[in-house]
Parts: structure tokens; sequence; C-alpha cells
């Protein structure tokens, strides 16, 4: 069993336990003044646990759909029907789709309960789950309602992806490619237990230094500019880890445009995503011309589109307002028809 911690800076820490069994640590976890634990989780997740208190399991619908605020109004309906009060806590049991809507019942309810994170996706445990970021989508886009939330502790039990579809894996390991990139190094020769907590750690790292997105944090988007847009423009069913990986190889063809890379570093870029077994070529039907309109609805587009690139000082944000330059990475990463 590993234990991992993180710091946020006004002293506050909590643990992560990871590897194969980690859930049977649920109990002891558990904020001692909580009589009441309410276990959010989906039909397709499959994990059952025992918080050591009477608890009650809501189950929400699978998939990206239940990330909405009528799915919070309900849980929070049903939360004051089961008694919860101030002092209980939500367990989450699931993906990052689970974690990020528990996350923000708990962050909302009561103004505010302990939450236990029981990450159950390889994309969540070595991201989703980690962090306190959470929320739910509109119809406008994804994440637009949410908070800063930090769970009182999360479980990674490596034992429970062994259930995982093989295309939910290989979306976790386009996550896990980026922190490659962050300073991970070869992370998928690592034994499953040992690479979830390299990223956990890589994460808190990050998340100590800038709990709220200030500055640093947004380095954690790597590769996630084209992503989003992908994911938005939606016409080929890609899983987030997999948008990850094609972004991934498109922002070093952009930073390559800037002069900021060597060719050379952006065929690395190529060879780390083989290595990985993903690939990096965006699929056909993707319009350029809305892809890029889409990148100035990102959230990180305050004021001009901004990505985060390689350079010289390492990876940050940095605005882009060369369309033809982008434009013309797109073609680099676009697949054959
Ligand atoms: N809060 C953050 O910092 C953060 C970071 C990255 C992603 N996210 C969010 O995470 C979500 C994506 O998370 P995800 O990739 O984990 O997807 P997901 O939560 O939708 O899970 C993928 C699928 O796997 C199923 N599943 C989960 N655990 C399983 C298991 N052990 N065995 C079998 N099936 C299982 C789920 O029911 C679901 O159908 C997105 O909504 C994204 O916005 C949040």
């Amino acid at each position: 069993m590993l234990v991992e911690s993180v710091q946020l800076s006004d002293g506050r820490s909590y643990p992560v336990h990871i590897g194969s069994g980690a859930i049977a640590d649920l109990a002891r976890l558990i904020p001692p003044r909580a009589r009441r634990a309410a276990i959010v989780t989906q039909a397709g997740v499959g994990v059952s646990v025992d918080p050591g208190i009477e608890h009650e399991v809501f189950v929400v619908e699978d998939g990206e759909g239940a990330k909405r605020l009528s799915v919070i109004e309900d849980l929070a309906g049903r939360l004051v029907r089961f008694g919860m009060t101030r002092n209980d806590v939500v367990v989450a049991v699931g993906g990052g789709v689970v974690t990020d809507l528990g996350g923000f019942l708990a962050a909302t309810y009561h103004r505010g309960v302990d939450v236990v994170h029981v990450s159950t996706t390889l994309l969540g445990q070595i991201d989703a789950a980690i962090g306190g970021k959470c929320g739910v989508n509109l119809p406008e886009g994804k994440n637009l309602v949410g908070a800063f939330w930090q769970p009182v502790a999360v479980i990674c039990d490596t034992d429970t992806l062994q259930t995982l579809p093989p295309r939910e894996f290989s979306s976790g390991m386009g996550e896990l490619a980026k922190y490659h990139f962050l300073g991970g190094g070869r992370l998928d020769e690592l034994p499953i237990a040992e690479r979830v907590a390299a990223c956990v750690r890589i994460k808190a790292d990050v998340v100590a230094s800038d709990e709220r997105e200030g500055g640093r944090r947004a380095i954690l988007n790597y590769g996630h500019t084209l992503a989003h847009a992908l994911e938005t423009a939606g016409h080929y069913d890609l899983r987030h880890g997999e948008a990850v990986a094609i972004g991934l190889v498109y922002a070093a063809e952009v930073a390559h445009r800037l002069g900021r890379i060597d060719r050379g570093a952006v065929d690395e870029h190529r060879r780390v995503l083989g290595a990985y077994d993903l690939r990096s070529e965006m699929p056909p039907g993707f319009e350029h011309d809305e892809i890029i309109s889409l990148f100035a609805r990102d959230k990180k587009a305050i004021d001009g589109v901004t990505f985060v690139l390689d350079g010289p000082r390492g990876i940050e944000s940095v605005k882009v307002a060369d369309t033809d330059l982008l434009r013309d990475a797109l073609v680099a990463v676009q697949a054959a028809p």
C-alpha cells in the first residue's frame, strides 16, 4: 500500500491511499464525527464499499450526462430525506464523472460537507479525484458550474481497474502521457500502483503551489486546448484521454511553429505517445475552422486564445494570436481521410 499526501496552502492536507485492496481502508478514513454516509455511484462502476457507519447508496445514471444541475438537486433532496447533517459524509465511488458530481454535491449540501473519493478509473486515480476541482456541465459547455472542494481522503484501489473497459484504460493512458511531459518520465514501465502514485505526486505538487488555478496549475492542462475543442465538436466518439493524446502532439506542433522547441522535440512527443499505445492523429471529420473558433471558448481563454506549450523555460501558458499558425499545426496532426 502506498500513501501519498496532498498539502494545501493553508496547512491542511489529505491522504491518498493507493494499491491493491486500498478500498478496505475506507472505514478508517471516514471522519470520526460522521454518523451517516451517502454513497454516490453509477451502476456501471460495480464496486461496493463499506464505510463502517449507517449508509445509503444513491445510484445516478451512467455517463457524462449525470453531471447536471438537476441531478444535484435530486440528490440533495434525497440526502435530506436520508437525514444527512452537516457532520455527515459523501462517498463518491466511480470515475471522474462520479467524483466531479459527488464533490460538487458535498461542496454545496449544507454549504459544504466532507467527501471521500473512491476512484475506480485510471483517469480518475491519476487526475480527476485529486486536487479538489468538481462540478457539473451546462448545455453550453463542460464543467461550467463548479467549485474547488478538497476531499478529506482519496482511495485509489488498483484492483478496481481490472474491470475497466479497454477504451477507458486507454483514455487514462492519455492523461498518463501528459504526466510523462510534466516530469514523470517513462511511467508506462512502472507497476500500476507506482504509476498512479507517481502521477498523484506530480499533481499534488502542482496543486500545493496553486490550489485555485491562479497560475502554475494551468500546466495540468497540457494538451487540453485541442482536446476540449475535439470533445465539444464531438463528431467522433473520442474519450477524454484519447483527445488529450492528440492535443499533446498538437501543442508540440504549435510550440515548434513559434520557435519554442525544435523538430526533434516534436518527434519525441509522437514517439512517447506511440510507446503508450496511443493514437496521435486527429481523426477525419473535424472542420478546422470550427476547431479554431472553439479555442476561443476554452475556459483558459480569458483574454485571447491561450495554449499550454513546451519551451525553453519548460511548460507554461502562452497566448497565441496567429490563427494561420494554429490552422497549419492542425494540418500536421490531421490523419489522412
Ligand atoms: N476534477 C478534475 O480535476 C477532473 C480532471 C479530469 C477529468 N475530469 C472529469 O472526469 C470525467 C471523466 O472521467 P472518467 O474518464 O473516469 O470517465 P467516467 O467517470 O465516465 O467513467 C468511465 C466509464 O467507466 C465506468 N467505470 C468506472 N469505474 C469502473 C470500473 N472499475 N469497472 C468498470 N467500469 C467502470 C463508468 O461507469 C463509465 O461508464 C469527465 O467528466 C471530466 O470532466 C475531472
